[in-house]
């Protein structure tokens, strides 16, 4: 079960809660959540960190991308931490560093895991902003 403050931040029914937790707490969400294609990212090791912000950049659009298509995607950083195992099982030269794997398909709309929706931080928490007025800080 999620605790009172994480469920507070995960608005949704009971049971959309219970399915994401399940997965997320079983699996780390390594069947891709059911999805029916898997896609992992890596980075060429010799990149510095200016290129991992370039990661970053290709992952948020190609969710966008996949997005305006009517796919459904999940980032997941998690696959980073199966590393070895990835590595081995697609054969993935030493020279890749493992950033993240995405579940992709169409989103099943049935699936109570579907209906859970994560909240979001208000601007003032993730941001600050200077030389602005007041009403941009939230
Ligand atoms: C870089 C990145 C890594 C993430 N890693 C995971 C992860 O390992 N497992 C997971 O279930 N969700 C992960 N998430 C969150 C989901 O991809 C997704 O953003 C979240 O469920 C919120 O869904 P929503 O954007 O539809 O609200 C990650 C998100 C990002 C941007």
């Amino acid at each position: 079960m999620l605790s009172g403050e994480t469920a507070k931040r995960f608005p949704g029914d009971e049971t959309s809660r219970q399915h994401f937790d399940q997965s997320l707490v079983q699996n780390c969400g390594v069947d891709f959540y059911g999805a029916p294609v898997g896609l992992i990212l890596a980075i060429d090791r010799t990149m510095e960190r200016g290129q991992w912000a370039d990661v970053g950049i290709y992952l948020a659009h190609l969710l966008l991308l996949a997005e305006e298509r009517g796919l459904a995607t999940c980032a997941q950083a998690a696959w980073a931490g199966m590393n070895q195992t990835v590595r081995a099982f697609l054969d993935m030269p030493e020279e890749y560093i493992l950033y993240c794997g995405v579940s992709m398909g169409y989103a099943d709309q049935d699936a109570p895991i579907n209906r859970l929706r994560i909240g979001r931080e208000p601007l003032a928490v993730t941001t600050e902003m200077r030389g602005f007025g007041a009403e941009f800080a939230s």
